[in-house]
């Protein structure tokens, strides 16, 4: 399915006041990955209250040892500390980088902000070597910004 074609989805998902946000966070990720072929892992991870670390609070995949990231570790920590989009195409070409799959060729991280602070950021690995263009970019800062509003 096209990128575009999933936004009013995800919108739909996010605005179901009869549940949880983290379970609606759990049905965008699922969405994602399942409609996305080159989506393999789709998670949110969040600032850990007032720790200095990520904790993963809804994904769709294979489960991930790594619910607790601390900033500046991993493509994730450094986009905690960034702010920054990251968009790895091959994740052998990083020195700090956390393998969760030996499966995982490339990754994208983008941050998740509410009033201008990051909070947060979703994560996406792929099986396919350099698969993220701008358009992926462009639809994940979409998720978010729609996901930030659930957090003002
Ligand atoms: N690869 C990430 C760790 C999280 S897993 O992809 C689920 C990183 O380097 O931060």
């Amino acid at each position: 399915m096209k990128l575009a074609e999933l936004e009013p989805k995800v919108y739909s998902i996010l605005k179901n006041k009869l549940l949880e946000i983290e379970e609606r966070l759990t049905m965008v990720c699922e969405l994602l990955q399942n409609e996305v072929t080159y989506y393999d892992w789709v998670g949110f991870y969040f600032k850990n209250g007032d720790k200095p670390e990520l904790k993963l609070k809804a994904f769709a995949g294979e489960p991930t040892d790594h619910t607790i990231i601390p900033f500046g570790k991993g493509i994730c920590g450094q986009v905690a500390v960034s702010n920054a989009n990251f968009v790895v195409p091959d994740v052998k070409a990083q020195n700090n980088y956390i393998a969760c799959s030996i499966y995982v060729k490339a990754e994208i991280v983008i941050p998740l902000f509410v009033n201008g602070e990051n909070i947060g950021q979703i994560d996406i690995d792929s099986h396919t070597p350099n698969p993220f263009t701008k358009e992926d970019e462009r639809f994940l800062e979409f998720v978010n910004n729609e996901v930030g509003k659930l957090f003002e």
